[in-house]
């Protein structure tokens, strides 16, 4: 008897599986990557850079989360079932929308994650004074999504913030090692520390700023713990991926890695090369 066509597509469906997408504005998202697949070798990889549209830190809520979406429908559009934003201001300011009002409509079956909520939920760990710095872009630290949620799982923690809408383009203009950066690497630091000498834990709530980590360690007090968040969301995602099996039948593993910019791509490989520590050959997209 032959199978309805309806059916066969359901099926076809059904044992399809895409490769995990992985998001950010530009190349921070990068540093995140790199340890999801050192902590997830056996997956499968999509890598996006809106750059031609970045820097996302000094964009209105409307135009981060226009531009976000429209790089998760592509991440769907090339087969992928799980989404993550590796990037601090897409996940301030659409993450929420696109969980609760997009996915039910366009793909309730799908998933897009951020990398807001595993590092809130681990932040405790860290800490002993309960104070805690966060530095990110002007985006991040006005959405209050940070001390909104802290305060979820650790009400007695005292958040501070500090906005450093310059870091992202010295990394991204690769003066991040110069001595020109580092006037405003201090400048912002002073400005968070000296809100509580007690603030012993350092949070970069943005993808990028784990390449200034040397700048960052030199002008930080040794006691003050540095925390980046690649580490912390791979093992989230790893966890994630254990407790939803729906959702990890779905992701490809074959151990493939491939990179998308909406920009130039040798511009894209040769600043990418930073981040990642290796060559990289992008494809461009055209969302
Ligand atoms: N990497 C992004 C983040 O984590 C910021 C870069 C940008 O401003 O586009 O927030």
């Amino acid at each position: 008897m032959p199978i309805p066509s309806s059916l066969t597509t359901y099926n076809l469906q059904l044992t399809t599986a895409g490769p995990i997408g992985v998001f950010d504005s530009g190349y921070g998202g990068l540093t995140v990557l790199k340890e999801i697949v050192k902590e997830l070798p056996q997956y499968s990889y999509l890598y996006l850079g809106d750059n031609a549209r970045a820097p996302y830190g000094p964009r209105s809520f409307e135009t981060v989360y226009h531009y976000t979406l429209q790089c998760v429908e592509w991440f769907f559009s090339q087969g992928c079932s799980l989404v993550i934003l590796a990037c601090n201001t897409a996940s301030a300011k659409a993450l929420r929308n696109i969980q609760q009002k997009d996915l039910p409509n366009i793909a309730p079956d799908k998933r897009v994650l951020g990398v807001i909520r595993p590092t809130t939920e681990v932040l405790g760990q860290y800490t002993h004074t309960n104070k805690v710095g966060i530095v990110g872009t002007t985006g991040t630290v006005q959405s209050q999504s940070y001390p909104i949620e802290i305060a979820k799982f650790y009400p007695d923690i005292k958040v501070y913030q500090e906005a450093c809408p310059m870091w992202v383009p010295l990394i991204e203009n690769n003066e991040y090692n110069n001595p020109g950066a580092d006037y405003f690497v201090e400048k912002h630091l002073h400005n968070l520390l000296k809100q509580d000498a007690d603030i012993d834990t350092l949070l970069l709530a943005c993808t990028h700023y784990p390449l200034l980590i040397d700048k960052l360690r030199h002008f930080t007090p040794a006691h003050i713990t540095i925390l980046s968040q690649g580490e912390i969301v791979a093992k989230s995602l790893s966890d994630y991926l254990q407790r939803h099996p729906a959702i990890e039948n779905k992701c490809l593993q074959t151990g493939t890695l491939d990179f998308y910019t909406t920009d130039d791509t040798t511009d894209f490989d040769n600043k990418a090369t930073i981040f990642w520590g290796d060559k990289v050959q992008s494809k461009h997209a055209v969302i």
